[in-house]
């Protein structure tokens, strides 16, 4: 098929949702980008425009449609205007966003994201409204071609595999992302190498549940064999991954945070909630005795690991004793951040269907109390670093202020210091000198003034 050209256009892509939709994001924006497309931050000057969606919560999913909606004028304006739209929401409704939005062009499920040159082909030269959204058991070749290399960036993501094949009660990713598969690992590391040539110095690899990449179908070694494999790619200096899932942690994976010095010792592990009842009804597969050992483990081994979790409050049946054990969790494990999000139930999952829904505003209550109790915590855990040292990698200008750069620490948290641009990209120990609930303030030590 004869390719779009692109020539002269613009891309206006909006992210919504997770880690992996970022990932898909820069993703779509290298196959575009392969047609000549150029990224443009105005959706006024696009002549393309792609909002990749999310569709974890009724929530995300509504905004998706309140942007889309504002859209409307722009196509008004401008009829040449194509409107797309890809990721989980997309994969989801398919064909019915299109009778539902009538000034929607394109849909674009999670699994077609390469396809883009042609289905855009099929916009604009016939004319037609598409929509592409088949599942497939397996990776063909091409979806993930390694990326452009004048991609500069200090940090990325790399999707390490798709999909997942948990199907906890309550969620729709299994749905909406299809089934697990990995990707092999020359080609991740070939992606790593890419990276690290163009000056990236970190890298968070990607799955819905990293623990059981190589498992089920693709991916020819381990998890904890890939991760060597990329702490060892020269130009790479600190390693992350995201999400692990806490039935499937191995003494394997944790060995790693002293085998390997560019592991950063940070880990993301959901509990969802502490009672054992709530637990087996989300279908986790554990117990909140077996998810304190593991992490009681890991704080023993490594002292000094931050630990992240997700937390969902309100989830069908959930009594006040049941949201106690999870407050019990959360005090006894002091985790450094928490994603907290009321139950919000999706179609087609198994716990939409259950008859005991906990009521809108016990749910909004018991988030309150939740996020009050972690403000607490993560205040008096960032106020410990008050006066200590801490390696940072210099990420670029802070947000907060022109003046200041930003970075984080190994532990992932974001500190802010005054220094020169130049410094982007290096591995700078600072002195920690104000801590608050969100980030870190500080200043750099200059090694000469630290002899003796
Ligand atoms: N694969 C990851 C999670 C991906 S979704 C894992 O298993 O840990 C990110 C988080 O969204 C989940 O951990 C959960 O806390 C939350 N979530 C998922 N479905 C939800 C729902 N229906 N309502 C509220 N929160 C939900
Ligand atoms: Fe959703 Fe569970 Fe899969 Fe995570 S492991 S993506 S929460 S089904
Ligand atoms: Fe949302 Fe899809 Fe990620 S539903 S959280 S964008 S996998």
């Amino acid at each position: 098929m004869e390719r779009v050209s692109g020539k002269g256009k613009d891309v206006y892509i909006e992210t919504f949702g997770c880690q992996m939709n970022e990932d898909d994001s820069e993703r779509l924006f290298a196959f575009l980008n392969e047609i000549d497309f150029q990224k443009t931050d105005e959706p006024e000057d696009a002549d393309l425009i792609i909002l990749n969606t999310c569709s974890i919560r009724e929530k995300a999913e509504q905004k998706v449609y309140s942007t889309l909606g504002r859209l409307k004028a722009l196509k008004k304006k401008n009829p040449d205007l194509i409107i797309g739209i890809s990721g989980c929401v997309a994969q989801q409704e398919g064909q019915r966003l299109l009778k539902r939005i009538p000034h929607l062009d394109l849909v674009i499920g999670t699994q077609n994201i390469h396809r883009v040159d042609a289905l855009l082909k099929e916009v604009s030269t016939k004319g037609a409204r598409v929509v592409a959204n088949e599942l497939s058991a397996t990776i063909s070749s091409g979806e993930y071609r390694p990326r452009l290399r004048d991609v500069k960036k200090v940090k990325s993501f790399v999707s390490i595999m798709r999909g997942c094949n948990n199907f906890c009660s309550y969620c729709i990713v299994p749905y909406v992302r299809g089934s697990e598969v990995s990707r092999p690992s020359p080609e991740i590391l070939e992606e790593v190498k890419t990276l690290a040539s163009g000056g990236t110095k970190e890298v968070t690899l990607l799955g819905q549940n990293v623990n059981s990449y190589g498992t089920s179908g693709g991916g020819d070694v381990s998890f904890p064999e890939l991760l060597t494999s990329v702490c060892r790619v020269e130009g790479i200096e600190r390693v992350r991954f995201i999400t692990s899932h806490p039935k499937d942690i191995s003494m394997e994976l944790l060995e790693l945070f002293s085998a390997e010095r560019k592991l950063c010792r940070n880990i993301h592990l959901p509990v969802q909630s502490g009672s054992d009842k709530v637990l087996e009804r989300m279908k986790r597969g554990y117990t909140a005795d077996e998810y304190l050992e593991k992490v009681f483990l890991l704080k023993r081994l490594y002292p000094g690991t931050s630990i992240s979790t997700d937390i969902i409050v309100g989830f069908p049946g959930e009594e006040e004793r049941d949201f106690e054990a999870t407050m019990e969790v959360v005090k006894v494990v002091e985790f450094d951040s928490i994603f907290s999000f009321k139950y919000s139930p999706r179609p087609g999952t198994l716990a939409a269907k259950f008859t005991d829904q906990v009521p809108p505003d016990v749910r909004s209550r018991r988030l309150e109390v939740l996020q009050a109790e972690q403000k607490q915590i993560t205040i008096k855990k960032n106020k410990a670093l008050e006066g200590k040292t801490v390696e940072v990698l210099v990420e670029g200008r802070s947000k907060a202020s022109e003046d200041e750069l930003t970075g984080r620490t190994p532990c992932n948290r974001v500190v802010n210091f005054p220094g020169e641009l130049a410094l982007a990209g290096s591995i700078i120990e600072v002195l920690i000198t104000q801590a608050y609930s969100n980030s870190l303030r500080a200043v750099p030590i200059e090694r000469s003034l630290l002899c003796c």
